[in-house]
């Protein structure tokens, strides 16, 4: 298999948005490095914690390493008297004519697993963080050519690495950019090289969607317009998806009150996308919706100017959406999707939506817009009842739709409501496997009465109080869903990464997009979808 390359292009000179375009294109397609590229190799290897000082427990593709360069490994490590613990790495030189540098990276206790408290696979945890750090610290000492130990789960080593080369730095000048990376699984004393260069690719494409995710997130408002954000889509997803792009008198002919008294702040125009991935025939696809607010600044009850920035993000529900679809189709699923995005700004103008007008939605239900700043409910309103148009096995929508929901779990899961056990097990155990957790919430009708007391329509769109504000706007979205299979992801909370997650770095997040890949893995697996 071709190794997995970060790329990099020459800096442009102009910012505008066509140059961004002709960039970002390159940016994301595959590149190869020329061939009078200096190289310099490096090796990471594994090592689990172990106590003993006089003995090191390597992983399989590391003790055969260790026996190739007849011990030197293990006799260096030995020579410092602490052993590693989990997390920690030692950087080796001259140990190995191949490679100018060999780090050992220590993945935590041998036999790892489940851990039930924390609903998570610590061992594949542990393998993403430890080759994370490893391939950093080489980047640093001017590597470009890494090759991989799997470390007993070439997936997740795969993910790790990719994800932690992740920078969202192309709008800085070459010389401030991360340098170039050449990465590859440690296959050569695999028995079955095979079956490991599949597993890797896996892991790669899946960290490939997260990171296209966190890109689509990264960028400024200024350059990812609802038309720009349509226009990348299509470059990342036509070979393998139907992308087509809907305008305002699509959206006005569908009847689509609400999710239009969002757009009619901004001078942006919105877009609606809609997107058929079919990896097998079938009459009930998987449904996906997305909220794509590019901007958020809270519309006439408008935010506080501190942190606004960060409301570049607000489109991290319809960007986990692409990023999801970009690896189910890379992955060739055999599974139907159609996804959803609405997407517009939500912006104070003199057409600006007001707090007391009244809108109509697709359903015909009247919603009072008493606050202008919960507008994700208002444009995913109109979404969920179209998706449902397509009798949809499920309905799974994500949004960054309030700070009630980071207020409760913060950056350690996101927050799921559904009218599903069943659908709830199965994103569960597919977030385990991701590591990218999930944390159930509730549907009560304690809450459906809270925007349902409304003075002069059907339902306002605010509770009343700030109390229980993720579960009201949950409450809000069940009254626009019929379908029994409803999945409504709040990740407002998981949107950015403050140092929480070791493999992904600060910034926007792409969460839960590896989360969303594993489970419609999983649904492609029962029949019908
Ligand atoms: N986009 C915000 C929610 C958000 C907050 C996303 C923090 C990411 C980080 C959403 O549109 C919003 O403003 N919600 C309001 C709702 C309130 C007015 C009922 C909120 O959470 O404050
Ligand atoms: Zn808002
Ligand atoms: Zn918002």
């Amino acid at each position: 298999m071709a190794a997995s390359i970060v790329k990099r292009v020459s800096r442009v000179k102009k910012l505008n948005v066509s140059h961004i375009s002709a960039r970002y294109k390159l940016l994301t397609g595959s590149r190869h490095f020329s061939t009078s590229k200096q190289w310099n190799k490096a090796l990471v290897l594994g090592v689990y914690e172990n106590e003993s000082t006089d003995s090191i427990d390597f992983t399989g593709t590391a003790r055969k390493f260790d026996e190739k360069a007849d011990g030197k490994i293990s006799q260096l490590l030995l020579t410092v008297k602490k052993p590693l613990k989990c997390g920690k790495t030692r950087t080796l030189h001259a140990v190995d004519p191949e490679f100018s540098s060999v780090l050992v990276t220590c993945i935590g206790k041998r036999g790892e697993g489940y851990d039930e408290l924390e609903t998570v696979d610590k061992g594949r945890e542990s393998i993403r963080a430890a080759v994370a750090k490893a391939v950093l610290q080489l980047r640093e000492l001017g590597e470009n050519e890494i090759e991989v130990d799997s470390c007993g789960d070439t997936e997740a080593s795969a993910e790790g690495c990719h994800l932690a080369l992740f920078s969202y730095d192309d709008l800085k000048a070459k010389k401030s950019r991360k340098p170039a990376v050449r990465i590859s699984c440690a296959t050569r004393y695999s028995q079955d090289k095979n079956s490991m260069e599949k597993e890797w690719r896996k892991g790669a494409i899946l960290a490939e969607g997260q990171n296209l995710s966190r890109r689509l997130m990264e960028m400024p408002a200024n350059l990812l317009t609802p038309t720009k954000f349509a226009e990348i889509v299509k470059e990342q997803l036509a070979d393998k998806c139907e992308v087509l792009v809907r305008d305002k008198d699509w959206a006005e002919s569908m009847k689509m009150g609400s999710f239009l008294s969002v757009a009619r702040g901004s001078v942006e125009p919105p877009v609606f996308l809609e997107i058929e991935y079919k990896g097998r025939q079938s009459d009930s696809p998987l449904a996906l919706v997305g909220k794509g607010v590019t901007f958020d600044t809270g519309g006439i009850s408008i935010k506080p100017s501190q942190g606004m920035d960060a409301m570049r993000g607000d489109m991290g529900g319809a960007a986990c959406v692409a990023g999801s679809l970009l690896s189910v189709s890379k992955l060739q699923l055999p599974v139907h999707v159609k996804a959803f995005i609405p997407l517009c700004e939500n912006m104070p103008s003199g057409s600006a939506t007001k707090p007391g007008d009244v809108v109509t939605a697709m359903n015909g239900k009247t919603i009072q817009v008493d606050n202008t700043d919960a507008e994700g409910r208002l444009i995913l309103a109109d979404a969920l009842c179209y998706s449902e148009q397509f009798n949809p096995s499920l309905i799974l929508d994500m949004a960054t739709l309030t700070g009630a929901i980071d207020v409760a779990l913060g950056a350690g899961a996101a927050g799921v409501f559904t009218n599903s056990d069943d659908m709830w097990n199965k994103l569960q155990k597919a977030s385990v496997r991701s590591g990218d957790r999930v944390w159930r919430m509730p549907l009560f009708n304690h809450y459906t009465k809270k925007i349902t007391e409304c003075q002069l329509a059907d339902l306002n769109n605010i509770g009343g109080s700030r109390s229980g504000g993720a579960c009201t706007a949950a409450a809000f979205l069940k009254e626009f869903v019929n379908n029994k299979n409803w999945l409504h992801l709040d990740i407002a909370g998981v949107m950015s990464n403050s140092g929480d997650v070791a493999y992904l770095g600060k910034g926007m997040s792409g969460r839960p997009t590896r989360t969303v890949i594993e489970f419609i893995n999983l649904m492609s697996k029962e029949t019908n979808n």
